[in-house]
This record gives structure tokens, C-alpha cells and sequence, in this order.
């Protein structure tokens, strides 16, 4: 409790945004007037107009036709989105976005947005140790903190009286994120107790799946930089092809299972309290989420149904995926039959592109296999294991558009699932996106995955851990070069031997995982000490060197299973 009061006024100094909606927009006036374009604090013009970062434009709705799947018309407020709440909103000129212009487009930074720059997702399992401190400390600093930016609707356009009554909440950056999940993937409410529309989902079952993820991620490492100030944050991604089990349900990471009886290690102790995942109940009663606290975390790997889901996805069916050349095919929705998408999601057979797979594999199969909270589309992001999960499906999606290279025509421009269509605006997010401009190569997006890198690249990249390392003991070596061969040794030898002791003799309890965040307090405070020892780092970096995704894999089921 007083971490975190101290972390929120601490975070309050800096500026947070993204998504929706956007606290200056959610009053009555702008919902009455539907226009939500707020001022840019640099200029205090709408939308920074007078400093050429943008303009408040009327928004524009596509008109091509939806598939059939959804036979309603304005009937839920996610349809022609944004219209039911917003008609005008900000464009961004050149570099600039968000939902006032205030932030750089992916990959550019700086005070006027012109420097580029590209960022790497790397492997959870070859993050160093206090890369791996800062993803857990970094998500649970957001769980904790309220966004400043962001609310969110808790209850339907209609329930706000066309705008005149407001209906929103303010709930964490991360549950921010809970909530997108779950509003872009929930039901259709008719009207009425248990009347609902379940054959609807503007982000899953058809073509916008993996655009629409891929944004997502891209947001999340945004807010995770603006919290913490710390720019170079990636998400690391979870390769779990071939995996037995839950590898990285560690107590150093993701955590354990979470079972009655049993419980998660202190260090996701935030994640006492999830939200939005009472689908059913919600749709029995015909109401929204209302973002109340719903319990803890729930995880049990490896003891769902077995009928449904027999195993983790397996390299041979990932490479399959990657074959398949149609982005999408047919109806474009879950029985859609050699579809690169729908097998990917994990409703198309791996091994025969056949669509409606009676069981469910590949992205789905990981959410079964959690038996959790995970296992539910409308509450998986709840689990943190979410982003690392999406983050491996977001590179086979990227490896895809590299090996087959397609034309932006192969996204559909019509006839998709409502939501899903190429100029579509995704649901719910707030500045306005369409799904093919994520269509696109990470590259163009400012990032890259560590297992798609070329080989000279991964060379480097392999080598980082070590510069990094170097850098801290370099002073040394060349004090020792001074000082003559014999000193040298000895310095080095004596060197090793303090290294070792600060390791077995840290202030924190190193041993015990739990302590991860308070010694991770404690380290800004001492950082060079607690690095390993060379030795140490390279026997433990060396599936790296090896080069290709076949060894790191296996050099870290090796590493990691039981
Ligand atoms: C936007 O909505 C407002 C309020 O309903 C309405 O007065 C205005 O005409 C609309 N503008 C456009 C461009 O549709
Ligand atoms: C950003 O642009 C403004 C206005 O053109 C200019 O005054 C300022 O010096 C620029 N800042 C940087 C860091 O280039
Ligand atoms: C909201 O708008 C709809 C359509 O314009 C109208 O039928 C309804 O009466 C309005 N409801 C309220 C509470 O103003
Ligand atoms: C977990 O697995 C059991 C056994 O198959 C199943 O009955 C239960 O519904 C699953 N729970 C979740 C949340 O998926
Ligand atoms: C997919 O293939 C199966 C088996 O050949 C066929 O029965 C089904 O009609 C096909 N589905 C579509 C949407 O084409």
C-alpha cells in the first residue's frame, strides 16, 4: 500500500496516454457534441493544430460490407466504431500521434518525433537477470497505478442516456489493457437478461486477430515506457514450440499455478484482484463489465481438457502455419480452411488446414492449456502470461509476412466479420487505427524479434549480454594490464573471488525469488556489484551463440523443463 501511493504520486510527474478512453474526452460535453479532440499541452491548441502536430477532422467510416456472421445494425456500440460516441477526432500530421497528438509514432522519438529508432523483443529466456527483474517489477507498477489518461466505459451508450449521463471508471494502466480485451471480444447485448450475441468478436476469429494484437503489444510497451521512463522496454516473447509445460510459470517470472489452496509468489502479489472475467455472468444479466475486483489471478497449467487441447503447439505445426500462402480464405471467420490466420489462431487443423478443428491449437491451445483465466478470450489478459504468449504469435505473424512478402490487397477489403474489414477502425481504441495499417513488416513499426534477426545481427546481439559486462569490469582489466602479467592474474583472481562472494552475499535474498522487487529497489542504488561474473554469464548466455531458432529452443527446454 505504500509502494504503491508512493509510485502513483511518484509516476504522476510524468506524462502518460493512449487508448480509451481518453479521460478528456469521457464528459458529458464531448459525448453530447461527439467530438473529442483535446488540447495539446505544448501549444494548448485542439489536437496541437497550431504547431502543425495535428488536426481535429470528422471521422470517416468505411462502407464496404460485413460478412454475414453478425446480422445486427445498430444495435452495439463497437459497430461503424467510433461513431456511437465520437464523430470528430484528432488526425496526426507527420510523426506525431495519439488521441491529441502528443506522442511519437512508433519508432520515432524525441521533442519533434524525428529520430528513429528500433527496438528488439528478445526471448524471456535469454533476458538478462535484471531484464528480467524489471518485467516483473515494470507490470506490477502498472497494475498499481491508476492511468492517468484513461478511463473506462462501464456501461453501454444507451445506459448513458446518449451521453448525457457518463458511465466511466478509473482503473490501473494495466487493467486499462484488461478492459480493452475484454470490451473488443465480449458479446453482443440484445437487451434484456441472457440476451446476447455471442457469434461476434471485432479482434478474434477473423483477419483483424493479428493486427489487431499487434497494436496492442505496441501500446503496452509505450505506457510500460512512459511509466517507467525507461525507453528501451520491450515485451520478451514465450517460443513455446514443443514445450511440456508451462516454462515460464517460474517463481523468477510469470509466476506459478494458482490452485484453491496454493498461491502466486509475493511478486505478483498485485495480481490479487482481475477483473472483466465473468463473461457468462455478464451476459445472464445483459450488462457490461463494471470493472469491480473479481478475486485473484487464476492459473492451474497443464490440467485443463484434454479432449479440447492434447498439447503445446509443436514446431512442426508452426512451420506448417508458415506455409500456408492465403493471409485468410472463404468466410474469413473460424471454419475458414487453409488460412494462414485461422490456422495460426488455432482454429484450423495444423496439420491439415482443415477449418473448425474439433480440438484447438496452436495460439487458443495456450490459452486451454492455462486452465485459468487465461482460458477465457473476454479475461485472458488478466494473465501476464498474455503478453509473452502474443508477443511469440505476433513473430510468426511477422516471419509470415517476411517469407510470403504479400500485397497489402491480400488483407481483405471486404466481406470480413464486422470489425474486421482492411479500413475498419479496431475496436476500441482511441486515437483511430485501421487494421491493414498494421499489415505491415515490424519493421516499418520500429521493431524487431531477436529470432528473426539475420546471423550477423544475432552474432551481435548474442554478444550484448557480454559488452554489457564488459563494460563494468574493463577498467579493471586495464588497470591489470598496467600493473604487469603476475599482478594482473592475481588482481583478476582476487576480482573473481569478491564477485563469487557478492553473490552468494547479497543484501537481498537472491535465492528467494519473492525478493525480486525489493531487491530490485535496493540494486538502483548499487548497480555494478551485482552484475555475475563473466564465467558465470556465459555458460548461462551460451544458447545464444548458437545461432538458429532449432537450438535455442532445444538448448532451452534443456534449460528449463524439468
Ligand atoms: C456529429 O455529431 C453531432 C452531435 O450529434 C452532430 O450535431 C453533427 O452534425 C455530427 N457531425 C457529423 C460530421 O456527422
Ligand atoms: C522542435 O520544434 C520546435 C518548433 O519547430 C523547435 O523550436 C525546437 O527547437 C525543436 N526541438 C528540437 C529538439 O529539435
Ligand atoms: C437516444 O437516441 C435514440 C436515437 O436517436 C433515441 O431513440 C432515444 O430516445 C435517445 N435516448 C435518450 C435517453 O435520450
Ligand atoms: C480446467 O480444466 C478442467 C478439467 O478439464 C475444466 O473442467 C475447467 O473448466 C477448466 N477451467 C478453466 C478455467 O479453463
Ligand atoms: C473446408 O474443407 C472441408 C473439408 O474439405 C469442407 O467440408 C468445408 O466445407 C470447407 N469449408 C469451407 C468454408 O470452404
Amino acid at each position: 500500500m505504500m509502494w504503491s501511493l508512493f509510485f502513483i504520486s511518484f509516476i504522476s510527474f510524468f506524462t502518460l496516454s493512449h487508448q480509451q478512453f481518453p479521460r478528456l474526452c469521457a464528459n458529458r460535453e464531448s459525448l453530447l457534441s461527439k467530438e473529442c479532440c483535446p488540447a495539446w499541452e505544448g501549444d494548448g491548441s485542439p489536437c496541437g493544430v497550431s504547431s502543425g502536430r495535428g488536426s481535429c477532422q470528422d471521422v470517416v467510416v468505411p462502407e464496404e460490407p460485413d460478412g454475414p456472421q453478425y446480422p445486427f445494425s445498430g444495435l452495439d456500440d463497437r459497430e461503424k466504431w467510433p461513431l456511437v460516441f465520437y464523430n470528430r477526432t484528432c488526425q496526426c500530421e507527420g510523426n506525431f500521434m495519439g488521441y491529441n497528438c502528443l506522442d511519437c509514432k512508433f519508432g520515432y522519438y524525441g521533442e519533434n518525433c524525428t529520430q528513429w529508432r528500433a527496438s528488439l523483443r528478445r526471448n524471456v529466456f535469454h533476458l538478462s537477470h535484471d531484464e528480467k527483474i524489471k518485467l516483473v517489477s515494470y507490470l506490477n507498477l502498472a497494475k498499481q497505478t491508476v492511468s492517468r489518461d484513461y478511463v473506462v466505459a462501464t456501461g453501454t451508450y444507451q445506459e448513458m442516456e446518449n451521453g448525457s449521463i457518463p458511465m466511466f471508471s478509473d482503473v490501473s494502466v494495466y487493467d486499462v489493457f484488461v478492459w480493452l480485451h475484454y470490451y473488443v471480444s465480449r458479446e453482443a447485448l440484445l437487451g434484456g437478461p441472457g440476451n446476447v450475441w455471442s457469434n461476434v468478436d471485432f479482434a478474434h476469429w477473423a483477419p483483424a486477430f493479428l493486427p489487431w494484437h499487434r497494436l496492442y503489444l505496441l501500446l503496452w510497451e509505450h505506457e510500460i515506457r512512459k511509466l517507467t521512463g525507461d525507453m528501451t522496454f520491450t515485451i520478451p516473447y514465450w517460443d513455446w514450440r514443443d514445450a511440456q509445460t508451462c516454462d515460464v510459470c517460474t517463481d523468477e517470472l510469470m509466476g506459478g499455478s494458482n490452485p484453491p489452496g496454493s498461491h502466486f509468489c509475493p511478486n505478483w502479489k498485485s495480481m490479487i484482484k482481475v477483473l472483466c472475467s465473468k463473461a457468462e455472468e455478464y451476459s445472464l444479466q445483459g450488462v457490461l463489465c463494471d470493472v469491480t475486483e473479481e478475486g485473484p489471478l487464476r492459473r492451474n497449467p497443464g490440467n485443463h481438457n484434454r479432449n479440447l487441447v492434447q498439447r503445446l503447439p509443436t514446431s512442426a505445426e508452426v512451420a506448417f502455419a508458415l506455409s500456408l500462402s492465403n493471409y485468410d480464405t472463404g468466410p474469413m471467420d473460424r471454419s475458414a480452411n487453409m488460412s494462414f490466420r485461422n490456422t495460426v489462431e488455432g482454429f484450423g487443423d495444423p496439420q491439415t488446414g482443415i477449418g473448425n478443428s474439433p480440438r484447438l491449437n496452436m495460439h487458443a491451445a495456450l490459452h486451454v492449456f492455462m486452465n485459468g483465466s487465461m482460458s477465457s478470450v473476454q479475461g485472458s489478459a488478466n494473465d501476464p502470461i498474455f503478453l509473452l504468449h502474443h508477443a511469440y504469435v505476433d513473430s510468426i505473424f511477422e516471419e509470415w509476412l517476411r517469407r510470403h512478402n504479400p500485397s497489402s490487397a491480400q488483407y481483405p477489403e471486404s466481406n470480413a466479420p464486422i470489425g474486421h474489414n482492411a479500413r475498419y477502425h479496431m475496436v476500441p481504441y482511441l486515437p483511430l487505427r485501421r487494421n491493414r495499417d498494421f499489415f505491415i513488416s515490424t519493421k516499418e513499426l520500429g521493431y524487431e524479434y531477436s529470432n528473426l534477426l539475420n546471423s550477423n545481427q544475432r552474432i551481435a546481439e548474442a554478444m550484448r549480454p557480454y559488452l554489457d559486462e564488459l563494460r563494468n569490469v574493463w577498467p579493471w582489466l586495464l588497470f591489470a594490464g598496467l600493473m604487469g602479467g603476475i599482478l594482473a592474474v592475481s588482481l583478476v583472481a582476487a576480482f573473481l573471488k569478491v564477485k563469487q562472494r557478492y553473490q552468494w552475499r547479497p543484501m537481498g535474498d537472491w535465492n528467494n525469488p519473492c525478493s525480486y522487487f525489493t531487491a530490485y529497489l535496493f540494486k538502483l542504488f548499487r548497480i555494478p556489484e551485482k552484475k555475475p561474473i563473466i564465467l558465470d554469464s556465459i555458460t548461462e548466455k551460451q544458447p545464444l551463440i548458437l545461432g538458429n531458432v532449432t537450438e535455442e529452443t532445444s538448448a532451452r527446454n534443456y534449460q528449463t523443463t524439468i
